[in-house]
């Protein structure tokens, strides 16, 4: 990854589509000594995502991107990225697949945080896909994207046990609860190495 720490931290937009509280996270990570990013944008596809609220709380600029037409939206949000100098995105619950085009621009500075032990459960519902097939474990992983749906580089996993009363309200809220230090400590990895 070529990314420079230097003595600035290192300029981070999180996409988001709902409630954001991945974001939320990510933002008091990042207001701590040891953390090398700084959140400085939010960008979403839905300008009903709760998550907004934590741009108005933390006094971060948002911009809501219309998706209708993926590659204007796509060249709105590289415009916005360029102007605020972003040089690390992180995907956190952002429901809209990037083009290759896109990725390409950003290549290896795009990390996204996903609710299953990838490569299990690629997609939606894996919370439910994971009960019903009766694993013992599920979790959560954060990685590279890739111009493939939820296949690139694994950077860290966290598990998580499944038990016979969970449901898939329930294991997602286990889930979430490690999502949120699972993230810091992915991005604390990767600029450590
Ligand atoms: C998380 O489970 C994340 O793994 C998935 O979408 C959910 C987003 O939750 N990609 P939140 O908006 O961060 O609360």
């Amino acid at each position: 990854m070529v990314l420079s720490i230097g003595t600035n931290k290192i300029k981070t937009a999180i996409f988001i589509s709902g409630t954001g509280s991945n974001l939320k996270s990510l933002i008091k990570f990042s207001k701590l000594k040891k953390s090398p990013i700084s959140i400085n944008l939010i960008i979403t596809n839905n300008k009903l995502a709760k998550g907004l609220k934590y741009g108005i709380i933390f006094k971060i600029q948002k911009k809501i991107i219309n998706f209708k037409n993926k590659d204007i939206a796509e060249k709105k949000i590289l415009k916005e990225l360029k102007k605020n100098k972003i040089e690390l995105i992180c995907l956190a619950g952002f429901m809209k697949i990037l083009s290759k085009n896109f990725i390409k621009n950003f290549k290896g500075k795009i990390l996204n945080i996903h609710p299953s032990l990838l490569p299990k459960y690629k997609g939606l519902n894996t919370h439910q896909r994971a009960i019903e097939n009766k694993d013992k474990y599920s979790g959560c992983t954060v990685h590279f994207v890739d111009a493939k749906l939820d296949s690139g580089k694994i950077i860290l996993q966290k598990r998580v046990n499944i038990y016979k009363k969970d449901t898939p309200d329930s294991l997602e809220k286990k889930i979430l609860a490690q999502e949120h230090k699972l993230y810091p400590k992915a991005i604390l990895k990767i600029f450590s190495l």
